[in-house]
């Protein structure tokens, strides 16, 4: 299709994989009613060696809105940079899949995560914006993210709270999802926020 790219030439502008992507059929995602959101950073992102937060989906609003991290999820992150002073515009904030996953139920369109294979296939995007962007610190949300900088499956709770040393010598940071944090209430929802926290505050630190 016109504007896709075969896996082997890999774009080397931001621009370029904006483009490619709408196009971009290689798992079945891709085929629904939505439009591709990729990653936003600060203007000449590129090896801009910041933060690189890496979430797992766009959602209903980020879809309709072609960006990451505008709805409810995205709220709730961004109060709690803001609590723990990481400014969201420094950093370059994308997605371990690239467009919304769904099941229609009449007029609303109901998230589904994505599948492992999904995540591994888009992988694949995520590393060319990694490799123009040259993150000096990555920090995923969630089991998707983490599994996207990975390769397999970790568990979030064994993963957080130390730095995984990435070949490249950038840092990743795992923590929870804040759709994760949205689900709970009272004590645990409280623990979580708290632990979230503390995970964002151990990377403003490495940042500095
Ligand atoms: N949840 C995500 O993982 N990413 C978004 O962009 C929005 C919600």
């Amino acid at each position: 299709a016109a504007g896709s790219l075969e896996f082997d030439a890999r774009p080397e502008t931001l621009g370029a994989i904006e483009t490619a992507l709408h196009a971009c059929r290689k798992c079945p995602i891709g085929e629904l009613e939505n439009s591709s959101v990729m990653g936003e950073g600060p203007r000449g992102a590129q090896k801009f060696s910041g933060l690189m937060i890496v979430g797992e989906q766009p959602g209903d609003q980020e879809d309709l809105a072609g960006r990451p991290f505008v709805g409810p999820a995205g709220q709730l992150l961004d109060l709690h940079l803001e609590r723990v002073g990481i400014d969201r515009s420094s950093a370059y904030v994308t997605n371990a899949v690239k467009h919304f996953k769904y099941v229609q139920r009449g007029k609303r369109r109901i998230h589904q995560s994505p599948a492992a294979k999904e995540i591994d296939t888009c992988r694949w995007w995520l590393e060319a914006e990694r490799s123009i962007v040259q993150p000096k610190l990555i920090l995923t949300m969630g089991a998707s993210a983490a599994r996207a900088m990975l390769g397999k499956t970790v568990s979030i709770t064994k993963a957080r709270g130390a730095p995984i040393m990435l070949s490249d010598g950038s840092e990743l940071w795992v923590t929870a999802h804040p759709s994760y944090l949205l689900r709970l209430d009272g004590a645990a929802r409280e623990e979580q926020a708290r632990m979230f926290d503390a995970d964002l505050a151990a990377v403003k630190a490495r940042l500095a």
